[in-house]
C-alpha cells in the first residue's frame, strides 16, 4: 500500500520545494565578498594645499600624481586613526557638509577617495588645530574638494560621511619599483571596498610568493622574479574577496612602468 502513497508524497514535496523558490524569487541577495556602504558617522573636514591640489600628490599612499593614476581631485588625507596604516588608503567615502552656515545647502554630498595621511601634530590641541590627533576621525580634504561642499574660508566643517564602494573604470594597476631581486609594487585603482589586506606575487617558475605591507598602498617581496612573467592575488581587506591577476607584467618587466588589468573588485 505503502508504494501507492509514494508518488503523491514526492509530488506534495516537489510543490514545497517550487513553492519555496516562488516566496524567494527576487528577494535581494546579499552576495559575499560585495562592499555595502557603512552607517553615517559624524567627523570634521579641513583642507590643505591649495586650488591646484599639487600639495595632495605623492601622497603617504605612493598614488603618486594623482591626476595620472585616476584619482584626481576628489581627495582627503585621513587622520591616524582611519588610516589604519595605510589599510585605508584607496577607501571611498561620501562627505555631508552639516551643519554649518558655510556648508553649500544645494550639494548633498560628495565622493572622495583616501590617498594620504593627515600626520597628528601634538602641540596643537586637537580640538583646536591638532584635528587630526587621535582618537579623532578627520579628513584633511584637497582644497577643490573642498570648495564643492563648503565656503573655504570656514576653514572646517562637521561633515556626516560613511564608506562607500569605490567606482572605478577598468582594473586593478600595478606599479613597480625595485629590481629583479626585490619588487616593490603599488596596487592602485582598486573598486569595491578599494582597500588591500594581502597580496601574492608568482613568477611563471615560482609559486605563490606572500608579500608584505611596505607603506601606504605598497606591497614588496625579495624574491627573485626577474625575467619572469607576473601574476598576482588579491585579497580585499574590507570584503576578503580574492581575485587574480593573471600575466599582470611580461617576463620584461621593469621597475617605474605600471600594469594594467582587466579584473577588479565590485
Ligand atoms: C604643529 O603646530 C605648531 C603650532 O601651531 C606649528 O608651529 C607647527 O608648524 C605644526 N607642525 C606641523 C608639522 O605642521
Amino acid at each position: 500500500m505503502g508504494a501507492i502513497y509514494q508518488p503523491c508524497r514526492f509530488s506534495s514535496l516537489l510543490l514545497i520545494i517550487f513553492a519555496w523558490m516562488f516566496i524567494n524569487l527576487g528577494k535581494p541577495t546579499k552576495a559575499a565578498g560585495i562592499f555595502q556602504p557603512s552607517k553615517w558617522t559624524l567627523a570634521h573636514a579641513t583642507f590643505y594645499g591649495d586650488e591646484t591640489a599639487s600639495a595632495t600628490m605623492g601622497g603617504a599612499c605612493g598614488y603618486g600624481n594623482l591626476f595620472v593614476n585616476g584619482y584626481g581631485t576628489d581627495t582627503a588625507a585621513l587622520s591616524s586613526t582611519l588610516f589604519n596604516n595605510g589599510y585605508a588608503c584607496g577607501t571611498c567615502y561620501q562627505m555631508q557638509c552639516y551643519q554649518s552656515k558655510a556648508c553649500y545647502a544645494h550639494v548633498s554630498y560628495i565622493t572622495i577617495t583616501a590617498t594620504n595621511i593627515c600626520p597628528p601634530n601634538w602641540s596643537e590641541a586637537s580640538d583646536n588645530g591638532g584635528w587630526c590627533n587621535p582618537p579623532r576621525a578627520h579628513f584633511d580634504m584637497s582644497k577643490p574638494a573642498f570648495m564643492k561642499f563648503a565656503q573655504w574660508n570656514a576653514g572646517i566643517v562637521p561633515v556626516m560621511y560613511r564608506r562607500v564602494p569605490c567606482a572605478r573604470r577598468g582594473g586593478l594597476r600595478f606599479s613597480f619599483q625595485g629590481n629583479g631581486y626585490w619588487l616593490l609594487v603599488y596596487v592602485m585603482n582598486v573598486g569595491g571596498g578599494g582597500d588591500i589586506s594581502s597580496i601574492s606575487v608568482k613568477g611563471s617558475k615560482t609559486r605563490w610568493i606572500s608579500m608584505s605591507h611596505n607603506w601606504g598602498a605598497s606591497y614588496q617581496a625579495f624574491a627573485a622574479l626577474g625575467g619572469q612573467a607576473l601574476s598576482f592575488k588579491i585579497t580585499s581587506y574590507t570584503t576578503k574577496q580574492t581575485i587574480f591577476a593573471w600575466n599582470v607584467a611580461p617576463s620584461n618587466w621593469a621597475a617605474g612602468l605600471t600594469y594594467s588589468t582587466r579584473v577588479n573588485f565590485s
